[in-house]
C-alpha cells in the first residue's frame, strides 16, 4: 500500500469510508477532509460504541492523531460546536490535535433557509437533499460572496460581508420571520466562537507539506460519493463540491505528488440516498431485505436509503475518474443471507446495449440493467478477519469484482465494528 492516501466513497455516498478511515488511521499521523460539510455522516463503530461524525475527520477517534479540516469544507459553526460537544460527551480529547483552515466558507443559518425554499420550488424535480446548507454555501463561495472562517477574525468585514447578504437575498431574507433569516442573531452567534476558532485556524496546506517533507503518514477523508461529484456525477442530482480525488487536491492545497494511493470505498452492494437515477435500484422484496439487513437508514438525516445490486458500469467509470488503486469492499455480510447475488455489468438504453455509462450520465434514469447471476454463500461471514476464511463463493464475489474492474481489493469489512475486517 502507497504511504499517504486519499480515501474516496465509490457509489453514492455512504459506502462505510467512516470506518475505513478510522481503520487506517491507525497507521497515519495526520487525516484532512477536504470536501463537503455536515451533509456527510460518517460512522464508527469501536466496540460498543458508535460515533457519528459529520465534519470532524473519522481519524480523530483514534488517540493522537491530528485531525485538519481543508479550505475545500463548508463549516457549518454551529454543528462543528454541537460535535465538539458529542466528542467531549464520549470522552474524546481533540485539543491540540484538530485545526481548521481559516479559508473554509462558513455554511450559515441562512444557506438553509434559502436551501429550503429552493428544494420546495424545485417541485418533482427535488434533488432531496441533507438541508444542511451545503448548496447555498457553494453557491456564495464560488460567486464570492462567501463568509470565510477568517472572516470571523475581523468584526468589522463580517458585519459588512453580512449586511451584503441582505442585498443579494433580499427574496429570501427580507420579511420573513424565521430565525435563520436574522443576520444580526447570526452575527453575534458566531462572535461567540471567536476565541474558540482563534485557536483551531491554521494554514492547512503548509501544516500538510511540512509533514510530508518530515515522512508523516497522511489521510485524506473524501465525503459523499464519486457519483454525487457536482462535475462528474448523475448531475443535477448530485451534491455541491467535488467529490472525486481533484477534491482532495485543491480542498487541501497540496499537490498531486503528495498522494502515493487513492483507496475507493466500494459497498457490497449499492445504496443511494435522495433523488436521481439508479439503475440497478431493488424496489421489490429483495430491497428490502437489503435496507433490513445493512441497517440502511441515513446517519445524518435517517432517511431510508434505496437498495439495489451492485452497478459494475457505474463502478468502473468512478475507477477510471479517480485513477482508484485499491479498493476497501465493505458490508459483505449483509449479503450473507442472499442465495443469488446479481452484478450489473452492462445497460440497455433504448434497445442497444452499452458497457460504458452514458456521455450524458442523466441517461441513467432510462438505463436497465443487463445483470450477470453470481451464486451466494449463504453462511456467515460477519465478524470474518481473514480472506481465507471467507466461504469459496464470497471469494469469488470479490474477485469477481475486483477483476472486473482492474484494482487490487486491501480491505473487506466484514461488520460496522473496527475489529470486523479483512486486511488484505
Ligand atoms: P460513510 O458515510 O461512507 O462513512 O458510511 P455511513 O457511516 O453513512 O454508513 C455506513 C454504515 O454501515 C454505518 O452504519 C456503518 O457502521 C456500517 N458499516 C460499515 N462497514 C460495515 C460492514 O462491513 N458491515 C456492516 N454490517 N455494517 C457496516
Ligand atoms: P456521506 O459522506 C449519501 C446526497 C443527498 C442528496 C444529494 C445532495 O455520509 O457518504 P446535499 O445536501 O449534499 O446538497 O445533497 O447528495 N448526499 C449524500 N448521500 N451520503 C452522503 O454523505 C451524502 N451527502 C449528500 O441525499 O441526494
Ligand atoms: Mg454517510
Amino acid at each position: 500500500m502507497g504511504k499517504n492516501k486519499v480515501i474516496v466513497g465509490c457509489q453514492w455516498g455512504d459506502e462505510g469510508k467512516g470506518k475505513i478511515v478510522d481503520l487506517l488511521a491507525s497507521d497515519a499521523d495526520f487525516i484532512a477532509r477536504f470536501q463537503g460539510g455536515a451533509n456527510a455522516g460518517h460512522t464508527i463503530v469501536v466496540d460498543d460504541t458508535k460515533y457519528v461524525l459529520h465534519l470532524i475527520p473519522s481519524g480523530i477517534i483514534q488517540p493522537g492523531k491530528i485531525c485538519l479540516i481543508g479550505n475545500g469544507v463548508v463549516l457549518d459553526p454551529f454543528t462543528f460546536m454541537e460535535e465538539l460537544e458529542f466528542l467531549t460527551e464520549k470522552g474524546i480529547d481533540y485539543k491540540d490535535r484538530l485545526f481548521v483552515s481559516p479559508a473554509c466558507n462558513l455554511v450559515l443559518p441562512y444557506h438553509k433557509l434559502v436551501e429550503a425554499v429552493e428544494e420546495k420550488n424545485r417541485g418533482t424535480f427535488s434533488i432531496e437533499t441533507t438541508k444542511r446548507g451545503i448548496g447555498p454555501a457553494y453557491v456564495d463561495k464560488v460567486a464570492r460572496n462567501g463568509i470565510r472562517v477568517a472572516d470571523m477574525f475581523e468584526p468589522e468585514r463580517l458585519k459588512r460581508r453580512l449586511e451584503y447578504q441582505k442585498v443579494i437575498k433580499d427574496k429570501y431574507l427580507s420579511g420573513s420571520d424565521d430565525e435563520r433569516a436574522d443576520l444580526k442573531r447570526t452575527y453575534d452567534e458566531l462572535m461567540k466562537l471567536v476565541p474558540l476558532f482563534k485557536t483551531l485556524a491554521i494554514d492547512v496546506s503548509l501544516r500538510l507539506n511540512e509533514a510530508a517533507k518530515q515522512g508523516k503518514t497522511i489521510l485524506y477523508e473524501g465525503a459523499q460519493g464519486s457519483m454525487l461529484d457536482v462535475d462528474l456525477g448523475t448531475y443535477p442530482f448530485a451534491t455541491s463540491s467535488n467529490t472525486t480525488v481533484g477534491g482532495a487536491l485543491t480542498g487541501l492545497g497540496i499537490g498531486p505528488k503528495m498522494i502515493d494511493e487513492v483507496v475507493g470505498i466500494v459497498k457490497a452492494y449499492t445504496t443511494r440516498v435522495g433523488a436521481g437515477p439508479f439503475p440497478t435500484e431493488l424496489v421489490d422484496d429483495t430491497g428490502d431485505k437489503l435496507r433490513t439487513l445493512g441497517d440502511e437508514f441515513g446517519a445524518t438525516t435517517g432517511r431510508p436509503r434505496r437498495c439495489g445490486w451492485l452497478d459494475l458500469v457505474s463502478l468502473r467509470h468512478v475507477v477510471r475518474i479517480n485513477g482508484v488503486d485499491s479498493i476497501a469492499i465493505t458490508k459483505l455480510d449483509v449479503l450473507d443471507e442472499l442465495p443469488e447475488i446479481k452484478v450489473c455489468t452492462a445497460y440497455d438504453l433504448k434497445g442497444t446495449v452499452h458497457s460504458e455509462v452514458p456521455l450524458d450520465l442523466s441517461e441513467l434514469s432510462q438505463a436497465s440493467p443487463i445483470y450477470n447471476n453470481l451464486p451466494g454463500w449463504m453462511a456467515d461471514t460477519t465478524g470474518t478477519t481473514r480472506f481465507e476464511d471467507l466461504p469459496e463463493n464470497a471469494r469469488n464475489y470479490l474477485n469477481y469484482i475486483a477483476d472486473y474492474l482492474g484494482v487490487t481489493i486491501c480491505i473487506v469489512s466484514t461488520g460496522a465494528k473496527r475489529k470486523e475486517t479483512i486486511v488484505v
